[in-house]
């Protein structure tokens, strides 16, 4: 559980000078949004309004102009979701989800220049999916342009200074959501691939080389292994360390790992998990455990050796304990998280909630514990 890093962490958000942004070829000013196909949007977004506590902003469908498909945009902080579904069985998003369920589909990244940002990845190697295009209406106009990524995910360049409307046109701004009930999350601290078989370096070489990433942390399955199974993850970052892709790919175990139980009922590469940060994470899992939202469960054994571990924390370990919130430390300070069960019916999607108080770990010491807890609900499947 304490194995020494294998390599130390890269950039840090100190070192990223203007000088550094302005050699990179591709600025991102962050995760603009994450936009899921799902097979009933209308009531995908009362999940999230409910459990999760975004709002309800914008909206487009046959009412708005939107023929072919329902899109609702919900936001918390700067968390953006859109949740889409096509209105015909036809149209290839019912193909979306049909194969992989209910899931993210585009990682949509903001961007001064999506011209630039899409020549730019193309150049180097990247699959283009749309060449840049402008949508507009009253409100002014983006700029828009899409390149693959792992499996059937997409990266769209959004480029939006000259729109002021509530989302993008073609979208009805929503006045006040009454049914939202925030809990304080803030913004995307991380995302989450699962890629196939020795397909991590892959993926990792595609963010370095194609999107300008470098490597931020490093796991091998020593650090991240229980009796039963591993995986081996990279976390890759933008020059700003604003985005953050970690990617994981199983390795070998006694029993099947979480990685491929993922990869069996995607099927094939995806997002894995969404990490939403919150500045108060006793109270955002209070809330959202009231709402519904189930969390894995943290054996007792845990918070018995979390303050020798951890050192002293802000927390009182019996409030920890009660919600299931993990704690790690690196040389930098301590960070709090939790992970949530899958939100689908299929062992795919989940996220976790996070808190840094100065660190930057992803929490490295927690990997044991944690996938003994997965292993344990994967064996209530079924599938360990
Ligand atoms: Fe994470």
């Amino acid at each position: 559980m304490s194995a020494s890093p294998v390599s130390a962490p890269i950039p840090s958000h100190s070192r990223a000078s203007s000088l550094t942004t302005e050699r990179d070829f591709l600025p991102l000013r962050g995760t603009d949004y994450v936009e899921f196909y799902v097979g009933n949007a209308r009531q995908a977004a009362y999940y999230y309004r409910l459990a999760f506590g975004m709002s309800l902003v914008a909206y487009a469908g046959p009412e708005t102009g939107q023929r072919d498909r329902a899109s609702y945009v919900l936001q918390q902080g700067k968390v953006r979701f859109v949740m889409t579904t096509p209105l015909r069985s036809s149209d290839p998003i019912a193909d979306h989800i049909h194969r992989h369920g209910d899931a993210v589909r585009v990682i949509a990244l903001w961007v001064d220049d999506a011209r630039r940002a899409w020549q730019e990845t193309t150049r180097r190697g990247a699959v283009s999916v749309a060449e840049p295009y402008v949508k507009s209406d009253e409100n002014g106009q983006v700029v828009l342009a899409s390149i693959r990524t792992y499996g059937e995910t997409i990266h769209t360049f959004v480029e939006r200074d000259n729109y002021h409307g509530a989302f993008m046109p073609g979208f009805q701004p929503v006045e006040e959501d009454r049914l939202a009930r925030p809990v304080g999350l803030l913004h995307i601290d991380h995302m989450v691939g699962n890629v196939g078989w020795h397909e991590m370096d892959e993926w990792v070489d595609f963010y370095a080389r194609v999107m300008g990433f470098s490597l931020y942390q490093h796991f091998d399955d020593k650090d991240i292994s229980t009796e039963y199974s591993a995986l081996m993850s990279k976390v890759m970052a933008n020059g700003n360390g604003y985005v953050k892709f970690p990617i994981n790919e199983p390795a070998e175990g006694k029993k099947r790992s979480q990685v491929e139980e993922y990869l069996d009922y995607y099927p094939g590469p995806g997002v894995q998990h969404i990490a939403l940060a919150t500045d108060d994470i006793l109270h955002t899992v209070t809330r959202l455990t009231e709402q519904g939202i189930e969390f894995l469960h943290v054996p007792h054994a845990y918070y018995t050796e979390l303050q020798s571990r951890v050192g002293k924390i802000d927390e009182p370990v019996e409030e920890l304990e009660k919600l299931g919130i993990l704690a790690d430390r690196d040389d930098e300070g301590y960070m709090l998280q939790i992970f949530t069960k899958p939100v689908e019916d299929r062992p795919t999607l989940f996220y976790e909630i996070i808190q840094r108080k100065g660190s930057r770990s992803f929490g490295k010491g927690n990997f044991k514990a944690l996938f003994e807890a997965i292993e344990r609900e994967q064996q209530l499947r079924g599938n360990l």
